[in-house]
């Protein structure tokens, strides 16, 4: 296997070397954010399923430190699964020493067993390393897929609150603790009666979300991944209402509300204990065939979560993270460039600027004013005629995404409605990452793209008409 540089992100996280799956136990603690992942150790690809970390200040670059929950072999294979991590501030386990502890709350799979159990570990050295609980599992059903607890404090019930996935019955159970140990159910939802059922349903989670911008009008939003209709990985979210025993869908069960548009995007969940009180979401990027080495698997950026009301009712808003975008402001003169007014006339433009803008880490804000244009859009990536093309189509309203990986290629498509006329896109390239928002965040794309050494080609295009583009590019290769 050769090593593929050329394709290792720069401002996205990635292992340092073997396969991930999820994030993890996703936490701000003591000024930094932890970032753990469903990691094999051992080898670049999924099996001997542990809990890698990494910490990060600014979300753009990470530390990589020793592996935090690893599998163990003794009678049995113990997996350690997907879950999360919480801030025990009141040290309601008890498991604090000289003061509050962190408490994991994960799945191990005993594959040989078949069956799935909720285990509680914590850490008393700010999350570098767990113990677990004498007292495990603190919940059994007895179940080969039982899987994957998201816990939050519920300020209502004054009392933890989980949320985990039954993948075959396409339900979630609501679970609450006072103690993160002793767990009483509260209610289930889904069962085949809810959004989108076909596949089964893993990592589910419970925020709340502001509405238009309003932090005192906040709403429940529940999320679920499971694999599409098409084979693909795949994320849905309802909007509803937690009364303090169940999740209340706003929409018929019927209707399915799509996170991303995209074809990597899954298993995404959101920090724990954000200072800002944000809810910051970040997925896995499921590797497609092609190979990357000696990694692979990588995250989207992070996310800043809302809710926007719209013509067709409440819908999600993603937008990277304010924690991130902070990063671009300070970077030096060179590493930025700001075109206002460019107007493009049934041709293109090429926005490389004698190479000072080619490199494959760019990060694209862009508004489109598409005015007489039949489309309008980027390429991307570009070497001679092949190029990564993101396109806007006028009369249909369609953005579709049609990304180089030395695949088949299927174009990506969704519907976008500009606002006032204009067009926004921020169009995040990191090597082999791709993510584009469009509309301020209401449709978002996540792919991978796999160009060639040589394809750093970056232009705009308008056809059929003219338009006019505002941009600015960040280059934020090392
Ligand atoms: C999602 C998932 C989770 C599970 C983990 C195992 O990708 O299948 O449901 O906990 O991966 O690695």
């Amino acid at each position: 296997t050769q090593p593929t540089p050329q394709w290792r992100p720069v401002y996205h996280f990635t292992p340092a070397k073997n396969w991930t799956n999820d994030p993890n136990g996703l936490i701000y603690f003591n000024g930094e954010y932890h970032l753990y992942n469903q990691q094999n150790p051992f080898e670049n690809k999924w099996g001997h399923m542990s809990w890698g970390h990494a910490t990060s200040k600014d979300l753009l670059s990470f530390k990589h430190l020793p592996v935090a929950i690893p599998e163990t072999i003794d009678r049995d294979t113990n997996w350690r699964f997907s879950g999360c991590v919480v801030y025990d501030k009141n040290n309601t386990s008890g498991f604090g020493k000289n003061g509050a502890p962190l408490v994991a709350i994960y799945t191990v799979a005993q594959p040989n067993k078949h069956l799935q159990t909720q285990w509680v570990a914590y850490s008393n050295d700010g999350g570098n390393n767990y113990t677990n609980y004498e007292n495990n599992p603190v919940l059994n059903l007895n179940k080969e897929d039982f899987r994957d607890p998201n816990v939050r404090w519920n300020e209502q019930l004054k009392k933890w609150v989980m949320v985990v996935a039954m993948p075959a019955e396409h339900a979630v159970r609501f679970y609450s603790s006072p103690n993160l140990k002793d767990w009483t159910l509260l209610s289930e939802f889904g069962n085949n009666k809810e959004g989108f059922h076909e596949r089964a349903w893993e990592c589910p989670f419970l925020v709340q979300l502001p509405v238009d911008g309003n932090e005192h009008n906040k709403k429940w939003v529940l999320f679920v991944s499971s694999w599409g209709s098409h084979e693909g990985p795949f994320m849905q979210y309802f909007t509803g209402d937690f009364d303090g025993t169940r999740f209340i869908n706003d929409n018929p069960g019927t209707a399915y509300l799509t996170v991303d548009e995209g074809n990597t995007f899954y298993a995404a969940i959101p920090f724990n204990n954000q200072p800002q009180g944000r809810e910051i979401l970040v997925g896995w990027m499921v590797p497609l065939k092609q190979p990357t080495y000696p990694w692979r698997g990588q995250f989207s950026i992070p996310r800043d979560l809302s809710l926007r009301t719209t013509g067709e009712g409440l819908r999600l808003v993603q937008q990277p993270s304010a924690v991130v975008t902070a990063a671009l402001a300070k970077l030096p003169a060179a590493k930025k460039q700001v075109s206002n007014n460019l107007f493009i006339n049934n041709g293109s433009v090429n926005l490389t600027k004698g190479n000072s803008f080619s490199s494959n880490a760019l990060w694209i804000q862009a508004t489109f004013t598409p005015g007489t244009a039949k489309t309008v859009g980027f390429r991307l990536t570009q070497n001679g005629d092949s190029a990564t093309t993101v396109t806007y189509t006028t009369e249909t309203g369609e953005l579709s995404i049609v990304p180089v990986n030395g695949e088949e290629i299927h174009p990506l498509k969704a519907t976008v409605k500009p606002q006032n006329g204009k067009l926004t896109l921020e169009i995040l390239l990191d090597k082999s990452t791709l993510e584009v928002f469009a509309n301020n965040g209401e449709k978002v794309f996540t792919t991978l793209v796999f160009p060639g050494q040589q394809a750093k080609g970056l232009s705009a295009f308008a056809t059929g008409g003219a338009a006019k583009l505002d941009v600015k590019l960040f280059d934020l290769d090392k």
